[in-house]
Formats: structure tokens, C-alpha cells, sequence
């Protein structure tokens, strides 16, 4: 639980890939000041996460999330630039970076539900930017609508739209995001993650700027199976996503899970770094299309 916003201390125990290909582990924590990550080697300490509590009342979703040390489950990535993901978005809570989020349209952002801690009037998205906390527009959020059926425990309709104040204006950076066809009937292989992570963890201050990373598609079947034992369940309104390698990992919660500027999945829960085992999960925005825009219509 942080209750102190400013200066939120964060133990991550990270798997760190060094320039020249090499990985080490690294282990430490580092607090986060908004514009940076202030890295400080040092004994791993309890776990915990940015998000107050738990992300799910399921333990083992929670043990997997504990291994992610929220908000970053991304350690490297690669840099890229705002154009290659024109409709991604910040979205911070009491001036605070919380999550990713994805631009619907210039009025609606589209997120993860356990994103939402809180009031509406608190949340604040940032667009067009690679710096979650400088450049591009920010915008105050007016009004959240939640699927009603979230489940906190299986995590199943992890999703919320935000209404924004006044609209984002469209450019190369700021863009709506496609929603997949319903008559879709096969995923893409591979799709790029996006959202804000370290981009080296060999400086003492790392600047924290938009990455992204390609993950490909695990089939719901495989994807039950890798979850084995751990007594999570991956339901058709969810999708998963496998890291190439040990050493990129997927984006942070809320945040986007695109092919070719159709947004397939918003990123829900799994295990960062850490683990080649376990795929990511991400929401099946598919599943939930006639939602979003009835949604969109309605308020
Ligand atoms: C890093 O940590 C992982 C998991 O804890 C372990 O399997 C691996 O051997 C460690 N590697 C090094 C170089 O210490
Ligand atoms: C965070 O720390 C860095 C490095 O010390 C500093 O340059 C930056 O201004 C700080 N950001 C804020 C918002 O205080
Ligand atoms: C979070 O979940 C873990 C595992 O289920 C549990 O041990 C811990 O008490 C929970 N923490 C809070 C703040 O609910
Ligand atoms: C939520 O679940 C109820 C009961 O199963 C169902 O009637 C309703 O349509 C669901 N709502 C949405 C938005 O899917």
C-alpha cells in the first residue's frame, strides 16, 4: 500500500539487459520521481506494487503481478518514437503515472479497470508525447464508465473508458486507434506492446520514455496450459502474448497491444522479466467492440 504519492519507492529485483547483449541480474529498487527512475542497488526488499493493494483479489494473479513491480514491467524495451504508436497514452492519478492507456477517439480513452482507484476528477491523460510526464496535451478526465462486469478476482473484463474534458487534437502523434473488424476470425501472429519503461539501468537516473516491443501470439489453449497449477483461468475474453526473448518484456498495464493500428488487447496481468513462462494477458478488445462503442454513444 503507498499512500505517500510523491516519491513512490518501488523494489524491483529486474532482469537487465547491458549494452552489448549481455544480462545480468540486477538487484535494488528504485524511486520513481515522475520524469525519472532514480536506481539504487541494494537488498531486495518486500515486494510491493504502485497500484494501492493488489491489483486482484486472486493471490496467484497477485504473485505473478508481485514479480512485475508495477509500474514497470518493462525493463529495456526499445525505445521508439510517437509516431509509432500514435494513439497511446499516459494516464496518471493524482499527478502520478499509473498506467498506459490507448486513444479511442479525441473524447475517449480506453484501460485497464484495475487502473481505476479512484475518482474520475484525479485522472489526468497525456497524448502525443514519448515523456509521460512533459510534452504533448494533457487532458483532465471528465468521467469514467467501467465494463460493469470486471472481476476482480479473475480478472475478466479488465476494462474502462475514460471521457476527457475538452478533446485531444489529432496529429502525427495523437491518433485513435483502430477497433479489430467483428468479423475478424484470426489474430495476428505478433503484435507490438507499448508503454513507458526503463530504456538503460546502468545510469543512476533513468528517463523514462515511451518503448515498445514485439510480442506474438500464444493460442488460448497453450496459453491455459502454461497458466497450469497456478489456478488462473484465460477465458475467450482474453488474449495472450509471448515475449521473443528474456530480455524485453511486454507494456505496462492498460496499455495497447496493436497490429497494424488495430488495437487487439489491452494489457491486463502476467509476469514481466523474470519468467519465459508464463505469456502475458492481455484483454480481447474483439470481445468487447459492441461495448466500446455503445459506450462512446451513450455518454
Ligand atoms: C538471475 O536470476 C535468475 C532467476 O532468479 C536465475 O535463474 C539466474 O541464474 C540469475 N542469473 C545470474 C547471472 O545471476
Ligand atoms: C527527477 O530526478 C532527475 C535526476 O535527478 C531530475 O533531473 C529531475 O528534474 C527530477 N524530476 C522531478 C519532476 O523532480
Ligand atoms: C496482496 O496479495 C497477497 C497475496 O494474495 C497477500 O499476501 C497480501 O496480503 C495482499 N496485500 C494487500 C494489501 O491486500
Ligand atoms: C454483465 O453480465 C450480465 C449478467 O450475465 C449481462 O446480462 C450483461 O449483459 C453483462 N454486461 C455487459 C456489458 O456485458
Amino acid at each position: 500500500m503507498t499512500s505517500n504519492l510523491s516519491g513512490i519507492v518501488v523494489i524491483a529485483n529486474l532482469w537487465i539487459l547491458v549494452v552489448g547483449g549481455q544480462s545480468k541480474n540486477w538487484s535494488g529498487y528504485y524511486v520513481d520521481n515522475g520524469t525519472h527512475y532514480l536506481l539504487y542497488e541494494g537488498p531486495r526488499i518486500k515486494p510491493q506494487t504502485f497500484l494501492p493493494g493488489n491489483i486482484s483479489t486472486n493471490p496467484a494473479i497477485n504473485a505473478l503481478e508481485a514479480q512485475d513491480y508495477l509500474p514497470t514491467r518493462i525493463v529495456n524495451g526499445k525505445k521508439i518514437k510517437c509516431s509509432r504508436a500514435p494513439y497511446q497514452c499516459a494516464l496518471h492519478y493524482n499527478n502520478y503515472f499509473i498506467c498506459g492507456c490507448v486513444i479511442l477517439n479525441r473524447r475517449w480513452i480506453l484501460t485497464a479497470q484495475h487502473c481505476k482507484i479512484g475518482n474520475p476528477g484525479r485522472y489526468t491523460v497525456r497524448a502525443g508525447s514519448t515523456q509521460q510526464r512533459r510534452g504533448g496535451q494533457l487532458r483532465h478526465v471528465q468521467k469514467t464508465v467501467c465494463h460493469p462486469n470486471y472481476s476482480e478476482y479473475t480478472m475478466k473484463n479488465d476494462l474502462c473508458m475514460m471521457k476527457l474534458k475538452t478533446p485531444l487534437n489529432v496529429g502525427r502523434c495523437v491518433q485513435k486507434v483502430k477497433l479489430p473488424s467483428t468479423r475478424t476470425k484470426r489474430f495476428p501472429k505478433c503484435y507490438l506492446a507499448s508503454g513507458w519503461g526503463l530504456t538503460s539501468a546502468n545510469a543512476q537516473n533513468v528517463q523514462r520514455y515511451l518503448r515498445g516491443v514485439i510480442v506474438c501470439k500464444v493460442s488460448r489453449a497453450k496459453c491455459q496450459q502454461d497458466y497450469r497449477g497456478t489456478g488462473i483461468k484465460i477465458y475467450k475474453q482474453m488474449i495472450c502474448a509471448k515475449r521473443k526473448n528474456r530480455d524485453t518484456c511486454s507494456g505496462d498495464s492498460g496499455g495497447p497491444l496493436v497490429h497494424n493500428g488495430v488495437l487487439y488487447g489491452i494489457t491486463s496481468f502476467g509476469i514481466g522479466c523474470a519468467s519465459a513462462k508464463y505469456p502475458g494477458v492481455y484483454v480481447n478488445v474483439l470481445q468487447y467492440t459492441r461495448w466500446i462503442k455503445k459506450v462512446a454513444k451513450k455518454y
